[in-house]
């Protein structure tokens, strides 16, 4: 079994508070789509700090944006402005195609759906509907909107009057929905819940449904959002416009940002006064935003996603043993015929490849987008070995 060394274990377990249980490893160094743990060993990331990496570890362009911005102008209050703040907010609206949009930053994806959140009672209305199966971060705003009751229970009550309806189901949420709804908040992708994709026409159903009774669409692209998906949302297919987006992990690239997108009416609906943050709009977290979306532009990392991700798809479910694979792009969920994914990921470790356990039955993929051809392949030739030792 891989483990974190006992020293640095104990001393983990000693200086940390146990949120996240052990550590399976200690990793000292990461390059490309590779990290390496304290021993020495190499490993393949698919897992991408859970769909932030984007551009792998280490990238130059990365690396050299965060350096200069951190070298020009590193921090500033928001008594004042910076240049990368302004570009970043800018070119987001322009990728979420939103002509009449305002961003709000912050640091991490539970802090954009709180601003969300706070932003929905702006409205006036104070009941919201999310989706069972779903999560929206930890913080208590963010936490009334997710369903698993593990993470809800020991924390209520919780802010909020919140319905919870089945992620997908129109009916159940044009019921659920009515004229004191502020808003509807939906997963394109529900990355947390082992990658499942609701029905084709649900953001559509979800769109009219809200607009019947004048309240707000949010989709939370936290994880789906900037390109993991082949797309810059993974709600773009649908063709709805929603009036409120969430963006993080993917969109620093590995600094941490959040973004609170506003089109519409939710564009302005906070006013001074309503909501800040210190770090939020930071120049070095924005300048690595755009160094990250410029590096997907330049380097065409959309459509790598695409392709990379139905060959990784094909591979993956040509094994009995598994009985469906989802997602889109490089979001992806891997469907197991019994509940063995913490043997799988403990295998997949062991033959020095990272993936995710997101539920019992369900593996999760989000790999850098910069991954390569020969690391798909690498880890599709050793798929039916990790699946015969998880199955033993
Ligand atoms: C859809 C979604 N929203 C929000 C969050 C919370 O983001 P963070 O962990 O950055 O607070 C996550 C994290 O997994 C997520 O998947």
């Amino acid at each position: 079994m891989t483990t974190a060394s006992d020293s640095w274990g104990k001393r983990y377990q000693d200086a940390l508070m146990n949120t996240f249980g052990a550590p399976k490893l200690v990793l000292t160094k990461g390059e490309g789509c590779h990290v390496w743990d304290e021993a020495g060993n190499r490993y393949l990331d698919l897992l991408g700090g859970i769909a932030v990496n984007a551009l792998g570890h280490g990238h130059p362009a990365l690396v050299a944006a965060v350096t200069e911005q951190l070298q020009t102008l590193g921090h500033i209050s928001n008594f004042f402005a910076s240049a990368p703040q302004i570009v970043l907010a800018e070119k987001l609206l322009s990728l979420v195609g939103a002509t009449d949009g305002r961003v709000f930053f912050s640091n991490s994806g539970t802090e954009a759906n709180e601003a969300a959140f706070k932003l929905t009672r702006r409205t006036g209305r104070s009941h919201l509907v999310a989706m069972a199966g779903s999560f929206h971060g930890r913080t208590m705003g963010a936490l009334a909107l997710t369903s698993k009751e593990a993470y809800r229970a020991p924390f209520e009550p919780l802010p909020g009057e919140v319905t919870f309806v089945p992620y997908g189901d129109a009916d159940a949420l044009a019921a659920a929905v009515a004229d004191q709804t502020a808003a509807i908040v939906i997963e394109p992708i529900q990355g947390e819940a082992g990658v499942v994709l609701p029905p084709e026409d649900f953001l559509a159903a979800a769109r009219r449904i809200a607009d019947e009774h004048g309240a707000l669409l949010w989709l939370d692209e936290v994880q789906s959002g900037m390109g993991r998906t082949g797309r810059w949302l993974a709600s773009a297919p649908s063709g709805v416009t929603p009036d409120v987006v969430t963006l993080a992990k993917g969109l620093g690239g590995g600094f941490p940002i959040g973004a609170t997108i506003g089109l519409g009416r939710a564009a302005t609906l906070f006013e001074p006064g309503n909501h800040g943050t210190t770090f939020g709009g930071n120049p070095v977290a924005c300048a690595a935003a755009l160094a990250v979306i410029s590096t997907i532009e330049d380097e065409g990392l959309l459509d790598h996603a695409t392709v990379l991700g139905q060959k990784l798809r094909d591979g993956l479910r040509a094994d009995p043993r598994v009985t469906d694979v989802t997602g889109e792009g490089l979001l992806v969920g891997v469907v197991l015929a019994e509940a063995k994914a913490v043997e799988v990921t403990a295998a997949a470790l062991e033959a020095g490849f990272i993936v995710n356990n997101a539920t019992p039955d369900r593996i999760r993929l989000a790999p850098p987008l910069v991954l390569t051809t020969d690391d798909a392949d690498a880890f599709l030739s050793a798929w039916p070995t990790i699946l015969d030792k998880a199955f033993s």
